[in-house]
């Protein structure tokens, strides 16, 4: 029951009704027997957002699409990552002074390291430059990856291979490029290419792919994106997108709790609210 002193917590962005958020951190605040409540806001001002954070004495709170980038002027401080990334997932509220962090970068790397093993010295092509490009990038060059960036529109993947020190390739001469598919470890694709409705397009050309790579889709519905299952056949190990929402997600409840939560328990409540079971 919630009482007059119930910590809150929220998630901005617009839309917002279809997040899974909500779902599984109040399952984790209701498994863990911790008085808390996470509610989901969907606004245009994320001004107004942050305003509300102090009026309110929200503990912490959620940053989606498409507040990521320009909450960072209104806080206190930004922890390096979302700097370096220019993106910020999370804030936190430490006594009316509010920092910013990025946990998609960790929510994609650690699932990745879970499949692939060390990644320190692979080479990665990360399919976008976009947000989500940025995230997952940087936590490469973390990591100590060799990166190829990969995307449709020259311009700004050039700007993001420059940014991380890698190299850039246009989407299409990635596609047509068969020979270079011997030297790739790992492809993540960060775009919304192969998502509902457009589940039978993939980005990437099924023949670049060898049974010696780890593919990963940051694109959660379908959980078996056409890539995946293009990967699947090729022999790949992979990665589902919603393993990065769910380590994404758990990096933050982290952040907000100081208490690691059941990955697996979180993967559940979601596979069960896709499902219509819950
Ligand atoms: P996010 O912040 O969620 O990553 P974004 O900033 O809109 O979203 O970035 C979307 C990325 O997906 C971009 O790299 C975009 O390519 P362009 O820079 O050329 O626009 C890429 N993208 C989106 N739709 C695509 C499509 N149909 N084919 C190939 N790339 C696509």
């Amino acid at each position: 029951m919630f009482t007059a002193t119930t910590s809150m917590y929220c998630i901005f962005g617009k839309p917002v009704s279809h997040s899974m958020s909500p779902l599984v951190h109040n399952i984790l605040f209701s498994q863990l027997g911790i008085d808390a409540v996470y509610l989901a806001f969907e606004i245009d001002d994320i001004k107004k957002g942050v305003e509300s954070i102090r009026s309110l004495g929200i503990k912490g709170a959620s940053i989606t699409i498409p507040f990521k980038e320009d909450i960072l002027e209104y806080l206190d401080s930004i922890d390096d990552m979302a700097l370096q990334i220019g993106a910020v997932n999370t804030v936190l509220n430490r006594d009316g002074y509010l920092v910013g962090c990025n946990t998609d970068c960790s929510g994609a790397i650690e699932p990745l390291k879970e499949t692939a093993g060390s990644v320190t010295g692979k080479h990665v092509c990360v399919i976008g430059a976009g947000g989500a490009a940025r995230a997952v990038a940087f936590g490469m060059k973390k990591e100590g990856c060799r990166i190829t960036i990969v995307n449709r529109s020259k311009g700004r993947g050039e700007e993001l291979a420059n940014l991380v020190k890698g190299r850039f390739l246009t989407l299409s001469s990635f596609n047509d490029l068969t020979d270079l598919s011997n030297s790739i470890d790992i492809i993540i694709n960060t775009t919304s290419v192969g998502m509902v409705p457009d589940i039978d397009k993939s980005p990437v050309n099924p023949s670049v792919l060898n049974e010696k790579m780890t593919v990963m889709d940051i694109v959660y519905n379908p959980l078996k994106t056409k890539l995946l299952q293009d990967a699947d056949n090729t022999g790949c190990k992979t990665v589902d997108g919603l393993a990065m929402f769910i380590h994404q997600g758990a990096a933050q409840f982290e952040l907000f709790t100081g208490i690691t939560p059941s990955r697996q328990l979180m993967r559940e409540a979601v596979l069960e609210k896709m499902s219509g079971k819950r």
